[in-house]
Parts: C-alpha cells; sequence; structure tokens
C-alpha cells in the first residue's frame, strides 16, 4: 500500500513530534527531511563543497550527534536556498514518500514539491512566542548559554530565509489542512492529524 502524508511547516510548530507520533500509529515509515538539510550542512561547515556533501549523504550522516544544534540549523537553511543542492536530494525523498507501507514525510516544501499528490497535506503552524518557547526548552539543557529572546531570533531568520527562497519556498500547499497548534496539547494536534488520515484511509 503507498499512502503518503506530507506535513510541512515552520520550525519548531510541532511537525516533528506530530510526524513521529502518527507515523508510530499507522506503522508508517518516518522521514524528518530537514535533518537531510542539517546533515549536508554539518559536512559544509567542515569545508565540503555543498552539492558534493549533499550527493555523498549516507544514513549514517543523518545519525550525527551535532545535527540539533542552531549553528548547524542555520547552516542548512543556507544550504537549503542553492536550488542544486535540493535537486540532488529530490528523488531519494520521492523514493522514501513511495515506499510500501505508508510514509509520512515533514519539511517545507513536501506538499508542494517533492510529493505534490501526497494523500494528506498538514501545514502546522504556531505563533512566534509559542515556537521559541517550545524550541528554547528542547535545547537549552544542551545549551546553557541560550536565552528564549535568542532562539526567537534564530528562528525569525531561519523562517524568513525559507520562506523567501526562490526555489521550493516554505509555503502551505493549497489543498493543505492548517493546523495552528499554538494553543493546542501534543495530544491536540496528534488527535487532529489522526483524524485527517483517517478521513482518506
Ligand atoms: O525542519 P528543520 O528545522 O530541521 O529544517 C532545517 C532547515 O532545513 C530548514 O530551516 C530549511 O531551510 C531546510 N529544509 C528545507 N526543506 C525541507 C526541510 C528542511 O528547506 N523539506
Amino acid at each position: 500500500m503507498i499512502f503518503t502524508v506530507a506535513i510541512d511547516g515552520p520550525a519548531a510548530a510541532g511537525k516533528g513530534t506530530i510526524s513521529k507520533q502518527v507515523a508510530a500509529r499507522f506503522g508508517f515509515a518516518h522521514l524528518d527531511t530537514g535533518l537531510i538539510y542539517r546533515a549536508t550542512a554539518a559536512r559544509v561547515l567542515e569545508g565540503e563543497d555543498p552539492l558534493k556533501a549533499a550527493g555523498g549523504l549516507r544514513p549514517s550522516d543523518l545519525e550525527r550527534d551535532d545535527l540539533r544544534t542552531p549553528k548547524v540549523a542555520q547552516a542548512a537553511s543556507k544550504v537549503a536556498a542553492i536550488s542544486e543542492v535540493r535537486e540532488v536530494l529530490v528523488a531519494f525523498q520521492r523514493s522514501f514518500a513511495t515506499r510500501d507501507g505508508g510514509a509520512v514525510l515533514d519539511g517545507r516544501d513536501i506538499g508542494t514539491v517533492i510529493c505534490p499528490d501526497a494523500d494528506v497535506k498538514l501545514y502546522v503552524t504556531a505563533s512566534d512566542a509559542v515556537r521559541a518557547k517550545r524550541r528554547f526548552a528542547e535545547l537549552s539543557p544542551k545549551n546553557p548559554d541560550l536565552t528564549e529572546e535568542g532562539v526567537l531570533q534564530d528562528l525569525m531568520v531561519r523562517d524568513k530565509r525559507d520562506r523567501e527562497r526562490v526555489t521550493a519556498p516554505m509555503r502551505a500547499a493549497y489543498d493543505a489542512l492548517q493546523l495552528d497548534t499554538s494553543e493546542m496539547s501534543i495530544e491536540q494536534a496528534v488527535a487532529a492529524a489522526i483524524s485527517a488520515i483517517e478521513e482518506k484511509l
């Protein structure tokens, strides 16, 4: 069975949590596509050429411990603006999306570019303040120097770059269900995603 769920939206809106739980609930495979750009960026920060880094990615690159740092996140949104880099990564994402057994992909351009025919498309958002609070709570235990204000600034810069780039800018597909999670618990957001999928299964 091929069944593709596309989950897009800005940083720290809840896409990752929703995607993981939805994938577990339906037994679908999950691909966090942001990790691909982060892994490419980590190699670029080590001096590699962006196109070579993207083309040479291996599964083990996606498991590096340093991918969640703010530095790698910023670098990721810079390499993600290079259209040739994005092109190199399309085939892998599409084949993941159409694997047998169902797939959930989360990112910025899944419903618009990678899987325009996805069975279910969600565009997950939350207010800037809520997203900064969530990301700060997630990162601060390992990064004692971070401030919530700094995290907010970082998210704003990254979102602006992701929204304004020429190739595959971050935006909701016309047929995406918009889910604003600002006032929702994780359980409520996951339940909304599950019911959108059940309608189409
Ligand atoms: O989702 P995450 O915050 O890990 O993504 C890191 C960066 O990767 C984003 O800011 C964005 O620039 C890029 N990205 C993208 N397209 C995707 C997923 C992520 O451009 N499908």
